[in-house]
């Protein structure tokens, strides 16, 4: 299924329940230049046949600046000029450092992805922020640009790890928890081995989040309201993501339930225990014994950080999210309680 999402200047074209095999059809394979990683190239190599790939290693450790020059180099030595495309193959990482490459590379040229991770299917790829780390500083160098089309392949799924499923379901039920109330009591319904082994399941799932993703960006491109939403979980998340080498989800889940215990205090939220039962059930953490002094510190010296306050989305009900400010007076005690394993 094909659906276009216009952006204030430019759209991307949405190509859902595709296949890889499709690329051929859509670009030219001289003028086409598929970036990945060595862990994608190795499991579905046989498919990038006669297409021009660039390799880079897997990893988040290597989106940064030297690969980015490494790259370039390559394009230049390919003769890559301003008329070529070029294709994020891979998970949020090669999505986030190909879409910079190509933003940059003779000052922008063509670009779209194939994400091949759960999370990438419904959040990096989408929404036009591409760049890399700087150091231990996370997403710190980059600028939105719009992919020019973004196709989904749920075949390139199944040599994901599991752990990577698990990871990506983090952002899934943040976007039903923020957004979508039906979509939530599907996420309880069913399990997570239900949509590992049922495509057409997966397919509409993966569907319907890339789209609730991609609206939200479409009405708030620049991050002026309703797309800090998609911040849900990721307050608390990042402030101890590093710390402990959490993986992203595990973080985010454990952000997810502080966000809905401060809920409870702030907006009368009553559904605390669905929401850490849709987290256990998928494989996420809900608790963890974090420090919270430290947490918090680093909250405060977060660079989404306005003045005093902690920009917090809580949740009104299962569904419908509101972003508050917040002051540390009323962040630290519930963090307290849950640092120490609640
Ligand atoms: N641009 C955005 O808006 C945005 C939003 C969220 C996250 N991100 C970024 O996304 C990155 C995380 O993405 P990710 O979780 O996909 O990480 P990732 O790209 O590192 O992929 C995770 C692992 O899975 C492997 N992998 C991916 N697809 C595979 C497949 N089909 N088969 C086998 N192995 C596969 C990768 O090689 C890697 O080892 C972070 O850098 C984060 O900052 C960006
Ligand atoms: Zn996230």
């Amino acid at each position: 299924m094909k659906k276009i999402i216009k952006y204030s200047s430019a759209s991307t074209t949405f190509y859902f329940d595709s296949s890889l095999n499709e690329l051929q059809n859509l670009f030219d394979k001289k003028s086409t230049f598929i970036i990945t990683d060595d862990n994608v190239f190795h499991h579905h190599q046989k498919k990038l046949k006669g297409w021009n790939v660039l390799l880079i290693k897997a990893g988040e450790q290597y989106k940064h600046q030297q690969t980015v020059d490494d790259l370039i180099t390559k394009l230049i030595e390919a003769g890559a000029d301003r008329k070529s495309t070029i294709v994020g193959l891979g998970g949020g990482v090669v999505t986030d450092i190909a879409g910079y490459v190509a933003s940059i590379y003779m000052r922008g040229v063509d670009f779209g992805f194939v994400p091949t991770s759960i999370l990438a299917m419904v959040d990096a790829s989408i929404g036009g922020k591409n760049g890399i780390d700087v150091g231990v500083y996370k997403n710190m160098v980059g600028i939105i640009r719009q992919p020019k089309f973004l196709l989904y392949d749920y075949a390139l799924l199944k040599t994901l790890p599991e752990s990577e499923w698990i990871n990506g379901f983090a952002e899934i039920i943040k976007h039903a928890a923020i957004k979508d109330a039906a979509m939530f009591k599907q996420l309880e319904s069913h399990t997570l081995k239900d949509f590992r082994k049922n495509t057409a399941l997966l397919g509409k799932l993966i569907e319907r989040n890339a789209l609730l993703k991609a609206k939200v960006v479409q009405q708030d491109e620049f991050e002026q309201g309703d797309r800090k939403l998609l911040n849900f979980g990721h307050t608390l998340g990042h402030a101890i993501e590093n710390k402990y080498q959490l993986p992203h989800g595990h973080a985010v889940s454990i952000g997810m339930v502080a966000a809905a215990y401060l809920s409870k205090a702030m907006t009368g939220f009553s559904s605390s225990e669905k929401l850490i039962k849709v987290i256990d059930a998928y494989g996420l953490t809900s608790f963890y014994d974090f420090d919270a002094k430290d947490a918090l510190q680093k909250m405060l010296s977060d660079k989404k950080r306005v003045k005093n306050n902690i920009n917090y989305v809580l949740l009104n009900k299962i569904g419908q999210a509101i972003y508050k400010p917040l002051t540390i007076e009323e962040i630290a005690p519930v963090i307290e309680a849950i640092g120490r394993g609640a």
